[in-house]
């Protein structure tokens, strides 16, 4: 394991938001034809957390309230800030500007990241690289924040029950590096399996009136649409195999993990994730039953959760493993 000495991330403090309203199974039983039992045993969820009006941002900027109250700091000392999200408010500006203005931090850089449910990892990864460059960048504060249930489609039973919206956030600061490795990829090919578009390309010049062959599937507007089979084959694969290639990368085995954060999608696929590595499900951090599936917040609500109910301890080495759209995969091992 690395014993490390040069300039990276130390965390210094996190936090978590959800909206307070809830649905649960038996709500979506109400809305598509679909049971507690169905929901229960092939994905796990029980219920997810859903907006009430609120925006998106307004999320993140919950959850960076209590990370940076957490970390003792005043937001005026934020360097830079990124923010991990799919479901943006608006195209411009950046969930990153509006989450500054909430928690006036002005001044700081701000940047939005789109990968999907990876987006903590690769935030943390960026992170790190600022962190270690002589350029100024002392403190970043680090988001996700999604809101799922604003391109759902309520009238899809397959996908509709697993999403939910929340936030988390962490305060980095630089310090000696805790971050022992990351292994962050893509595979584009496998765009087209999680998919939900942008305005079409129409403008008052335009004269080709055929449709570009984008390769993608026809949606329905805005809507999410997915192939559950292709994306549950892929990540039962990328799972495993990224957390193998981040131990590799940090000289250690996943047996010396204290536990192991996976992106929250489907308890099916982090059971089948775990008997691959040969770790037992007890090394695995599964909140699924309460959020269901948040995109790139579910591995940091789920790792504050662990925190509060004094799962994970300050000093345990962690690792966060995600896959989602791009298709994109990601871990990355630290100690807290
Ligand atoms: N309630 C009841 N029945 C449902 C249902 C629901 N909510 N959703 C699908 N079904 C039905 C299907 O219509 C199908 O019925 P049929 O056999 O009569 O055709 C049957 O259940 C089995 O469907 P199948 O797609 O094989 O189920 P599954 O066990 O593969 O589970 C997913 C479907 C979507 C839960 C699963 O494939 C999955 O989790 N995939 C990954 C999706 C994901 O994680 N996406 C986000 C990635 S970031």
């Amino acid at each position: 394991m690395p014993t490390n000495n040069t300039y990276g991330i130390h965390i210094k403090g996190i936090g978590s938001y959800v909206p307070e309203l809830i649905a649960d199974n038996e709500m979506f039983s109400k809305i598509v034809d679909t049971s507690d039992e169905w929901i229960t045993q092939r994905t796990g969820i029980k219920t997810r957390h859903i907006t009430n009006g609120e925006p998106n941002y307004f999320l993140g900027a919950e959850a960076a309230k209590k990370a940076v109250a957490d970390a003792g700091i005043k937001a005026e000392d934020i360097d830079l800030i990124i923010v991990s999200t799919c479901t943006p408010d608006f195209y411009t500006p950046s969930e990153a500007a509006l989450i500054q203005r909430e928690i006036g931090a002005i001044g700081s850089m701000a940047i939005d990241i789109n990968c999907a449910c990876t987006g903590f990892d690769y935030g943390l990864d960026m992170a790190k690289r600022y962190l270690q460059s002589e350029d100024g960048v002392d403190t970043v504060l680090l988001v996700a924040t999604e809101e799922l249930s604003k391109f759902v489609d309520y009238t899809d039973r397959s996908s509709c029950i697993l999403f939910g919206d929340g936030a988390a956030a962490f305060v980095l600061e630089r310090n000696k590096d805790t971050l022992w490795s990351s292994y962050l990829g893509a595979d584009g090919s496998g765009a087209k399996f999680l998919v939900s578009r942008a305005l079409k390309s129409e403008n008052v010049f335009r004269t080709n009136k055929e449709d570009f062959d984008m390769a993608m599937p026809q949606t329905k507007d805005h809507f999410f649409a997915q192939d559950g089979k292709e994306v549950y084959k892929f990540a039962t694969r990328a799972l495993p195999d990224a957390v193998l290639h981040a131990c590799e990368k940090a000289g250690m085995t996943p047996d010396e993990l204290d536990c192991i954060v996976p992106h929250q999608a489907n308890v099916r696929i982090i059971e089948t994730a775990a008997k691959n590595l040969g770790v037992s499900m007890d090394k695995m951090v599964v909140y699924i039953d309460r959020y269901g599936n948040t995109s790139s917040a579910s591995i940091p609500i789920a790792f504050c959760d662990a925190v509060a109910e004094g799962r994970i301890k300050r000093g345990d080495k962690v690792c966060f493993v995600g896959f989602g759209g791009g298709l994109t995969f990601a871990a990355v091992i630290f100690e807290y």
